[in-house]
């Protein structure tokens, strides 16, 4: 039987559950807790409603920008994804092709499988480096100058990790678990997917964490370098290390896992050239807000001063176009990358992004409006700076 074509990050989605073996099916898709802020970064998007206008000349459409500096063909950008080379050969070079094919920036993981030499000797622009503090700061100066020499202009510092949160479901797949019991499980997970097995486990060796390899001793083993990581999330971080990282960094910083207006506020004056609103994806604290739904205060506050990114849920153009009139100058997609990506290699992501600016392209035709910097919340049948006022 020949399958239908793949057209929504939800048809990669059942691809990908398809190829990968239980456990990274569920490291991917899974949040934090009962994963209610999970569904409801999705849901609050959908609850947007867009202002259909007429009669209005939208020949031309051009969903072109800049981001962080950088030229983007929509605005959007390969949000940093952990260990997205389990999901497919030597995943992240091929995710950064895909980016590059479809002119948006990538970021790469600290934990990413492919390090940053190997992405940058396969990136026609500049790749974005994402970087956790980790307690010992001489990895974290390591990792800073290797970023710039590799020629990643853009750092992505990860500030909602003070320590990882609770995955129901890495636990009931036994990630990171000791025993006999989570060994077997994970073998007969492995068996069932043979064509991950040898494409991946066997052809896509190495897969240790690149970046990383050079100062952990474990990086070669995926479980003993978890624990090692685990353990170096820096709990005592604060806004005085970010000042410290600004000095550090001469190249554009932007300070994901923002969620509040008052961090928003701090995040600018600590001399951040932008933020991603975010919320990691629902897999850090369960029970926060969704992003679409603090977006608008956000922007309020810090909008005149600083880029805004935005993440969490979003799933189609449309998305992208909503989280534009709320305030944000681009959006950050972490799932539906990596679902395309493990169902169908760098064409899924390059069909996915295709998807993703054709969908732009329509709501901005049926909105009127012709350019993105003309995206904002008349666009939008409720104007959220009414509602933003109010809180
Ligand atoms: C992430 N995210 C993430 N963020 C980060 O700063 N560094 C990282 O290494 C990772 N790793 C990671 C792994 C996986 C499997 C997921 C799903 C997410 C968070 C990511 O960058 C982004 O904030 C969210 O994925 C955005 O939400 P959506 O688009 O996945 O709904």
């Amino acid at each position: 039987m020949i399958r239908r074509c793949p057209a929504t990050p939800e048809d990669y989605r059942a691809l990908a559950r398809r190829r990968l073996p239980r456990f990274l099916f569920d490291y991917v898709d899974g949040g934090a807790g009962r994963e209610q802020t999970l569904l409801s970064n999705v849901r609050d998007w959908s609850g947007i409603c867009l202002r259909q206008r007429v009669m209005i000349d939208v020949d031309g459409i051009d969903t072109e920008t800049r981001l962080a500096g950088q030229d983007c063909r929509q605005p959007l950008v390969l949000a940093p994804i952990g260990m997205a080379g389990m999901t497919a050969r030597r995943g992240e070079v091929q995710a950064v092709r895909a980016a590059d094919a479809a002119g948006v920036p990538f970021t790469l993981s600290t934990v990413g499988l492919c390090g940053i030499d190997e992405v940058a000797a396969a990136a026609a622009a500049p790749v974005w480096f994402q970087l956790y503090m980790i307690r010992d700061r001489g990895i974290v100066e390591a990792l800073l100058d290797k970023a710039w020499q590799s020629g990643c202009q853009t750092l992505v510092f990860t500030v909602d990790l003070p320590m990882p949160g609770s995955r129901h479901r890495d636990a009931r797949n036994g990630i990171g678990l000791p025993g006999l019991r989570p060994k077997v499980l994970k073998i007969g997970q492995v068996l069932s997917r043979p064509g991950w097995l040898w494409n991946v486990a066997v052809r896509g060796k190495p897969l240790s964490f690149g970046s990383m390899s050079a100062h952990v001793p474990a990086a070669s083993d995926p479980d003993a370098f978890k624990r090692w990581v685990d353990e170096q999330f820096d709990p005592t971080m604060t806004w005085a290390d970010i000042a410290w990282l600004r000095q550090r960094w001469q190249g554009r910083l932007l300070l994901k896992g923002i969620l509040d207006r008052d961090d928003a506020l701090k995040a600018v004056d600590a001399g951040a050239d932008g933020i991603v609103v975010s919320n990691h994806g629902g897999r850090q604290l369960d029970g926060v807000s969704s992003t679409a739904s603090v977006l608008p205060a956000i922007a309020a506050a810090v909008g005149e001063r600083t880029e805004i990114l935005v993440d969490g849920g979003l799933r189609s153009g449309i998305d992208v176009f909503r989280a534009l009139c709320l305030g944000a100058s681009g959006v950050m997609i972490g799932r539906p990358w990596v679902w395309a990506l493990a169902g169908a290699g760098q064409a899924g992501i390059e069909r996915t992004l295709a998807i993703f600016r054709d969908e732009l392209r329509i709501a901005m035709a049926l909105t009127g409006v012709t350019r993105i910097a003309d995206i904002g919340p008349d666009c939008l049948v409720n104007d959220p700076r009414a509602a933003s006022e109010r809180n």
